[in-house]
């Protein structure tokens, strides 16, 4: 096995990733590992925006607001607080960077999503605002001599010793290294890969997660899965996420009837919270027997569709829908987890030298339910707090390691991966119960035996990460016998009596393997 050593380690390179590493680059060498190519993560497909005070009409305190109300009574106050408080300066910091939000005029555009009080999305390219990020941040990190890119390289395990994190384990063309580091930030996003409908591209096997676990880490609030309600439903087409803004601008919901329901379920209709939206698109596909219903835009002027939506526009129109003259079939998918690494607001977990932020992380900022276009925001004010406070670590990394080459194989992977992301979808997905729980839970146990193994292929090693995934998602599902937020339980649709507590797991606590 090869050993290397640096000064930090960075696990992922969406937002949060980057935004640390530009943090911590003055403090020592920044080494930013990715198993892919480093624009291959969920931020370069995040189309609606990035929420943040920017208007004469907004405020902190009401974009505070929004988010607690979102978040349906779980969210940290604090950690919230300090999102808000911190993310225009993050914003403004990333304009001088060379980010371009769209304007009108002069003026930076806003645009309005589900339960936002005042228009606060600011986007870039009318649809492609994580593209947009990520190529302003990836051109800033050029610009620092001492962070390095370590792309196409699998994180198999961290290295903790003495219950401390000291580095991590990382495959790279077969090939085992141990990376040493006085800190280690996971950033590695979510694990919306779980499920067979989810708008994620195909990185998001919640990799941080399952390594953070088998460290020790605690993982917090697993059961809160947002499950987006508009993409794209076509047997020929991919999944695709058609964003909330188009009904922020106006975009309506019908059945296959061609009704409008909203209305039925929601004062707010169109725009309200998702899981509302995404429970109600459930129900009138069972009302009438059908796997989608529409999103219908007709209505809305041609080229401004085209000009505010070009690549939604684009994408629809390679799989034959106009979306300026033809109804659009979507349905709901599984699209972020609001639950994670618990951290406090520096990015610290339970492990000293382990830090996490973004998607991989539970901050508490986005309780039961993430207000839309928060995500993006926390990646760069808690990627920057996580950088900053890795930068101070007074961890020092000893070179000490036993790992060996992991020969398993799992022969029947596809298979195995098919089936947990479609248990996950029908079982542990928008609607829930104890029966449905319990038929995940002995499907996914079935196959404790393969995350028991060691394994040097990076499709197994997220298959093995993804299962142990599931099992702590349906346990946390399970534990909450109660209703909020984005967890809805059919059979105690009531909030439940401890429903103020979060639910952590970890090692200790919960470990099936
Ligand atoms: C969207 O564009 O609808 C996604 C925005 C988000 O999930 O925050």
């Amino acid at each position: 096995m090869n050993t290397e050593s640096t000064d930090f380690l960075i696990i992922g390179s969406g937002v949060a990733g980057l935004r640390a590493a530009i943090e911590l680059a003055p403090f020592g060498k920044v080494l930013v590992v990715t198993k892919d190519r480093p624009s291959e993560c969920s931020t370069e497909y995040a189309q609606g925006g990035i929420a943040a005070v920017i208007s004469d009409e907004d405020t902190v305190g009401i974009h505070l607001e929004d988010t607690l109300k979102a978040g349906d009574g779980l969210c940290r106050e604090e950690a919230v607080r300090t999102l808000v408080e911190e993310g225009t300066d993050r914003i403004m910091e990333l304009i001088e960077w060379g980010a371009e939000f769209d304007r009108e005029g002069m003026k930076l555009a806003l645009t309005l999503e589900a339960a936002h009080s005042r228009r606060r999305i600011l986007h870039a390219h009318g649809d492609s605002t994580g593209k947009e990020l990520e190529r302003a941040l990836l051109q800033k990190v050029l610009t620092l001599k001492s962070v390095r890119k370590y792309p196409f390289a699998i994180t198999v395990d961290l290295i903790v010793n003495n219950g401390e994190c000291h580095g991590a384990y990382v495959l790279k063309d077969s090939e085992l290294t141990a990376l040493f580091a006085k800190a280690t930030i996971l950033a590695t996003g979510g694990a919306g890969q779980l499920y067979s409908r989810t708008t994620n591209p195909l990185v998001a096997t919640g990799d941080g997660m399952a390594i953070a676990f088998r460290a020790g880490a605690q993982l917090e609030d697993m059961e809160f899965i947002q499950f987006h309600p508009t993409s794209l439903y076509s047997p020929t087409a991919p999944q695709f996420l058609l964003s909330e803004s188009m009904r922020g601008e106006g975009a309506v919901l019908l059945n296959t009837s061609k009704q409008r329901f909203m209305a039925g379920y929601h004062p707010k209709e169109e725009l309200a919270p998702r899981d509302v939206v995404s429970r109600a698109i459930i129900s009138e596909m069972v009302k009438t027997n059908s796997r989608h219903v529409y999103l219908d835009l007709r209505h809305l002027e041609k080229d401004f569709l085209k000009q505010r939506f070009p690549q939604i526009y684009a994408t629809c129109l390679r799989y034959d829908v106009d979306i300026t003259e033809d109804l659009i079939p979507v349905s709901p998918a599984a699209h972020y987890i609001m639950g994670g690494v618990r951290t406090n607001l520096d990015g610290e977990t339970n492990i000293p030298g382990l830090y996490a932020a973004g998607e991989v992380a539970c901050t508490g900022v986005h309780g039961a339910n993430r207000l839309a276009s928060n995500s993006l925001l926390e990646g760069l004010v808690y990627g920057a707090r996580a950088g900053s406070a890795a930068g101070r670590t007074s961890v020092v990394p000893s070179g000490k390691t036993e790992r060996k080459a992991a020969p398993s194989s799992i022969p029947n992977s596809d298979e195995i991966k098919k089936n947990l992301r479609r248990v996950m979808w029908e079982k542990v997905g928008i609607i829930r119960c104890a029966e449905s729980l319990g038929k995940a839970r002995s499907v996914l146990s079935g196959y404790d035996a393969v995350v028991r193994k060691e394994y040097a292929l990076r499709h197994e090693l997220e298959l093995k990460n993804m299962l142990t995934v599931a099992r702590i998602i349906t346990e946390a599902a399970d534990r909450r016998r109660g209703s909020v937020g984005a967890h809805y339980r059919s059979d105690c649709k009531e909030r439940g009596a401890q429903w103020q507590e979060h639910i952590s797991l970890d090692r200790e606590s919960f470990y099936p393997y």
